[in-house]
């Protein structure tokens, strides 16, 4: 049995809430929807739940000519549209009180000046203590403007015993060599360690939960590996198309949006090794591992598929074709569709395919990550006992219906031996009182602390568009992207591909 040493009281009490010190948020690019719709609630969501410090700040840059009340009420209103809790006037108040907002256009050095003072003011007004994380929601081609002016105002330089912080939402480049130089420019101010690069999918709990399920547990373990399964397929489906987001999706597409970072960080999480700790060091070691055995299949044409939707039904509504959708050249050769087989060349994997997918309008949304099995090697029954048994799978459900499903055979009752596919589910809905966080309020507080595990190194952004250029080189000159119906799974060539290796893709 158990040791003499009491590990619970050993260690430090989870149920003790992390709550981040005094400190304040600076938002670049504040009028945008990702500021609205997710940055802004969030924010709201930590301060209700009691895990911001009494006097955070949050500073909006932008150039709209606003006061900080005008601010204060456009995050009033985003708060009061997308927060995930409740609405309560007293944390409102005091959370507004730390609100300010400085107008300006990046290469503005007296909106820098205004910055510096703003920041100055808010350590004596609110006891921020010198502690400000920088939020780049703003278009790669900006970075090098925006950090470069926060060294010039000495606002990337932290007094003693304090601490400045950048945070880089993706896109993080287009491919390999435009990382490398945001990279270098954003290394130029803050250390490594001090910049944080936001991959939002890595905030989701039922991402976290890949590395629960695996190393917390015994029983699937032993299983993961290419003496049992047979293939993996990652799909991230939606059903909305671009909506007005013409301007940042033509000409980068499905693949460079999401395939290069959040489905290539879920096939990391999947196939790594486990992490001598759960610190970011060993994490990104393992994570880096893994991407770094990573391989493309030689012949590009049979094995990837990128499609383009066409006009359809969605939702009993009819929606317009991407080439008809305001603000996209008619001849676009954007993929909103993108299917993948990728190899990963090491002793578990050798042999295993990892199917990756994503699109735009496709049948539902949802994520997925499927850990389809070996068939069993010998089967004792008849041929026709088994006909409607499939694979055995395990579906590690991502969103919206989060959750894990294991899929095995079971005798149908009767008197015959008749055997066909049935599920095991665990639902967070139904094992877990409390509602999952939004992955934004996890990431943000995640800054505040210093806390870098759900963070992608640079490494791992470099290495991601290394495995993705050639893909994106290869569909530069080769034809078009194939046409599907909005509402369908995506284009016949993605079907095809699986068919050839003598597999489909599951219908979630
Ligand atoms: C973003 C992509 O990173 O993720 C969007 O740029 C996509 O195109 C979004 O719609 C999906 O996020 P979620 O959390 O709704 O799955």
């Amino acid at each position: 049995m158990g040791s003499a040493a009491n590990p619970l009281r050993d260690a430090q009490d989870r149920r003790l809430p992390r709550i981040a010190g005094p400190s304040g948020l600076v938002i670049f690019g504040v009028t945008g929807d990702l500021s609205r719709k997710k940055l802004m609630p969030a924010i709201y969501d930590l301060a209700n739940r009691g895990l911001l410090p009494p006097g955070f700040s949050l500073v909006g840059f932008a150039r709209r000519d606003w006061a900080d009340q005008d601010f204060a009420q456009v995050v009033h209103d985003a708060v009061k549209e997308h927060a995930r809790t409740p609405f309560r006037e007293e944390v409102w108040q005091q959370l507004a009180e730390g609100m300010r907002f400085v107008s300006g256009t990046f290469d503005d050095d007296a909106a820098f000046d205004r910055l510096k003072s703003t920041i100055d003011e808010l350590d004596k007004s609110r006891g921020t203590g010198g502690n400000f994380a920088f939020y780049l929601s703003v278009p790669p081609k900006f970075f090098p403007t925006v950090v470069s002016q926060l060294k010039t105002h000495g606002l990337s330089d932290a007094g003693p015993g304090s601490w400045r912080r950048a945070v880089i939402e993706k896109p993080f480049g287009h491919d390999l060599k435009s990382a490398q130089e945001l990279n270098s420019v954003v290394h130029e101010v803050f250390r490594p360690s001090d910049v944080f690069r936001i991959d939002h999918y890595l905030g989701k709990e039922t991402v976290q939960n890949i590395m629960a399920l695996r190393f917390a547990n015994t029983m699937f373990e032993p299983l993961w590996n290419r003496s049992y399964v047979d293939h993996v397929q990652i799909t991230m489906a939606e059903d909305i198309g671009i909506g007005g987001r013409a301007g940042y999706y033509d000409g980068i597409g499905s693949a460079r949006d999401v395939i290069q970072n959040h489905l290539l960080q879920l096939l990391a999480l999947t196939a790594m090794e486990e992490p001598a700790s759960f610190g970011a060091k060993a994490l990104v070691t393992e994570k880096l591992k893994v991407l770094n055995a990573v391989r493309l299949p030689e012949d590009l044409g049979r094995h990837t598929v990128r499609g383009q939707y066409a006009a359809g039904w969605q939702g009993g509504e009819k929606v317009p074709g991407y080439l008809d959708e305001e603000g996209i050249d008619a001849a676009s050769k954007t993929d909103t569709y993108a299917a993948l087989k990728l190899e990963i060349n090491n002793r578990r994997w050798a042999g295993v395919p990892f199917y990756l997918r994503t699109g735009k309008r496709l049948g539902r949304r949802v994520t997925e990550i499927a850990v389809v099995f070996q068939r069993a090697p010998h089967s004792p029954f008849d041929a026709t006992d088994t006909q409607e048994l499939g694979q055995n799978a395990l579906v590690i459900r991502v969103q919206p219906d989060e959750g894990v499903t294991i899929r095995f055979g079971s005798k149908v009752p009767g008197t015959q031996m008749e055997i066909r596919d049935v599920t095991m589910d665990f639902a967070y809905g139904e094992s877990f009182t409390e509602s999952s966080p939004e992955a934004y309020e996890r990431l943000i507080l995640d800054v505040l602390l210093g806390d870098a595990n759900l963070f992608p190194r640079h490494q791992e952004v470099e290495r991601s568009w290394e495995i993705l250029d050639p893909v994106e080189e290869y569909w530069e000159t080769h034809g078009r992207p194939e046409q599907y119906a909005a509402g369908t799974w995506g284009p016949k060539a993605a079907d095809e591909m699986l068919a050839r290796d003598g597999r489909s893709w599951r219908r979630p």
